[in-house]
């Protein structure tokens, strides 16, 4: 099955009691046993529940995975991934990302002997240079969070050494334009919250992979922490999911309009847009997405917050909020926003200037959203 057809059907039957097309919302915490056997299939919801099944089965296949584990949010399947190490184990980790995994990892992890790496992966040599023989994990982002650097994972594949997990969060690109595994990692990690789901309704996170015992130990955390989704949340996330491509294409769309439009503008200093051939990793993004996405960065020549705010203030149609991936635009400013837990000297050194501004393009008419960020930047 080709993608969009996966996003629809893929680990989705009828309701074997009533023949319902849509999952059933199995809002119960147990299960009556048939026999006090142990061989129920469902038992108690924390371990596993019909409606996460659906949506674990349906998010492996749509990353060509075997095995889907889903969380309470994205930072809760981040959180998993990292009690898969021990103390002293390093983890190599891509210099600009999101500030709430850059804060798990600085704030709490590393404080329980975890020692994490941040390097900047645009040069593969630069991962190359600081393996040890205490190196477990490879953590990328790609696109990153704010400033939309790409990194060629078949390369960081490449680099890595056998015993070296390669984790890739595919939030910003989601399934339908990019798909980590077949590049040669071993394990995706997704807020669902974002373009997943889609409808700015759900907080959740999940992790595929085609290793099996990877995946036990995955299944083994998610249970023994407990940090799941319910299933109405599991629900909302299967019906967003069956809209994604048709959405994914129309934040392109829009997306690559406005980056035109704002490349152009006299008071923009800079555009991060993979789409754009003046983006560093343009020809990677090309040849590892099948689209560039609907989130945009750009800088004032004003650089400062107080400028980017002014800009914040005006939009109408762009909504001030953390968050992305919805079918409504967004509009936030990372250093005071998704960024503020980052302190600033790091933040500047990552690229994410006072005045960088960050679009979530959602799917509205194109023109209007130009004619808003118009108003607003002039
Ligand atoms: C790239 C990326 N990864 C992880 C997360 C965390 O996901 P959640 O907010 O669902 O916990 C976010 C949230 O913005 C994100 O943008």
């Amino acid at each position: 099955m080709k993608i969009e057809t996966k996003l629809l059907h893929a680990g989705i039957e009828p309701d074997s009691s009533t023949g319902a097309i849509m999952t059933p919302i199995y809002q119960t915490s147990t299960f009556v046993h048939q026999s006090n056997t142990g061989d129920n299939t469902y038992s108690y919801s924390r371990t596993s529940n019909p409606t996460r099944s659906a949506l674990e089965k349906n998010l492996a296949a749509i990353e060509n995975a075997k095995f889907g584990i889903t969380f309470g949010s994205g930072m809760a399947a981040i959180d998993a991934v990292l009690r898969l190490l021990n103390p002293e184990d390093e983890v190599i980790v891509t210099q600009d990302l999101y500030g709430g995994t850059y804060r798990l990892f600085t704030s709490v992890y590393a404080k329980y002997g975890i020692k994490f790496v941040f390097v900047d992966m645009l040069d593969v040599e630069n991962i190359r240079r600081v393996i040890t023989s205490k190196t477990k994990m490879i953590w990328v982002e790609t696109p990153t969070n704010p400033m939309m650097s790409i990194f060629d994972i078949r390369k960081i594949a490449n680099v890595r050494l056998s015993q070296i997990l390669l984790a890739v969060d595919n939030t910003f690109a989601s399934p339908y334009l990019q798909n980590p595994i077949d590049l040669g990692a071993d394990l995706v990690m997704h807020s669902v919250t974002k373009y997943l789901a889609g409808h700015s309704d759900v907080v959740m996170g999940a992790l595929m992979t085609n290793h099996t015992k990877l995946a036990q130990e995955l299944y083994r955390i998610q249970n023994s922490t407990g940090a799941i989704p319910g299933p109405q949340d599991c629900f909302l996330a299967l019906r967003g999911i069956k809209t994604l491509h048709v959405r994914m294409d129309r934040h392109c769309q829009n997306a690559q309009k406005i980056a035109e439009f704002l490349s152009k503008h006299e008071k923009v200093k800079e555009v991060f847009y993979p789409g754009l051939p003046s983006h560093k990793n343009h020809h990677v993004a090309q040849s590892q997405m099948r689209g560039f996405g609907g989130m945009i960065s750009f800088s004032l020549k004003e650089d400062s917050i107080e400028g980017a705010q002014r800009v914040l203030k005006r939009t109408k149609l762009f909504s001030l909020a953390e968050s992305l991936g919805g079918v409504e635009s967004l509009i936030g400013h990372p250093a005071t926003m998704t960024h503020g837990s980052i302190p600033r000297e790091t933040r500047i050194k990552s690229g994410i200037s006072d005045s960088l501004i960050r679009v979530s393009v959602g799917i509205e008419q194109v023109e209007d959203l130009i004619e808003d960020l118009e108003k607003s930047i002039n």
